[in-house]
């Protein structure tokens, strides 16, 4: 996606595939132009979804097993906009996520923090016709990665927007206010512009609380235009 500064020069706000602070990126960015399907393929040979399997449930995370996950209990909530700020309804958002103490239930993840037998860490919804989403959740730890010593990264939320096709796909990632590892991370900051990758930063949102229950975050995503979010992979 393109902006443009103060001076009227033309940037991408998405991150570059490959970052020399984010060591596996600069491994696997592709060497070679990237190839466009055909949009004709794209309608007769990818994955689509049947939107009648998304149920209401499913974006309660905190309801997926015999108990509660432990952990501090949130609400995200926030809306789907296209540039011109209008919501886009029936949409596929998913979300994955570390528990609270900073562990996924991934195969190759091997930090030492325990897995939470209530927690899955991972949810979908679909965007009412407004573009409106919510999610209950719990507020994910921070976690250690290999990509130099003593790195962690911030707490945040992976998202997913899944458009028509597969190919057509977003990716892009959720943060907390005030976190103090924000500034030393290499996936955050590998968007250059502080002011863009400042709206990879939920904001904290009383209206999206829940008394005596949850605390809320406001997290709009908005693809394309002055607003736009910076996205992965693109
Ligand atoms: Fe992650």
């Amino acid at each position: 996606m393109v902006s443009y500064d103060s001076d009227g020069v033309k940037f991408s706000i998405d991150p570059s595939n490959d970052t020399d602070e984010y060591r596996s990126s600069v491994l696997r960015a592709p060497k070679q132009p990237l190839i466009v399907v055909p949009e004709r393929l794209l309608n007769t040979t990818m994955p689509i979804f049947d939107s009648s399997l998304v149920k209401e449930s499913d974006s309660d995370i905190l309801h997926q097993h015999n108990g509660e996950p432990l952990g501090e209990r949130i609400r995200v909530t926030g809306r789907l906009l296209n540039s011109e700020g209008r919501g886009l309804g029936g949409q596929l958002i998913e979300l994955w996520q570390a528990n609270a103490a900073g562990r996924y239930r991934h195969a190759v993840d091997d930090h030492q923090a325990p897995l939470d037998p209530n927690f899955t860490g991972a949810g979908r919804a679909l965007t009412g016709d407004d573009g409106t989403f919510s999610f209950l959740t719990i507020k994910p730890g921070a976690y250690p990665w290999k990509n130099a010593p003593n790195a962690w990264r911030p707490a945040h939320i992976h998202f997913s927007i899944f458009g028509r096709a597969f190919t057509e796909r977003l990716i892009t990632q959720m943060y907390f206010p005030g976190d103090p590892l924000l500034a030393f991370d290499p996936i955050f900051n590998s968007v250059r512009q502080e002011r863009v990758r400042n709206r990879l930063v939920a904001n904290f949102d009383w209206e999206a609380t829940q008394e005596e229950y949850a605390l809320g975050y406001r997290f709009d995503i908005v693809i394309n235009g002055h607003l736009g979010i910076p996205l992965e992979g693109q």
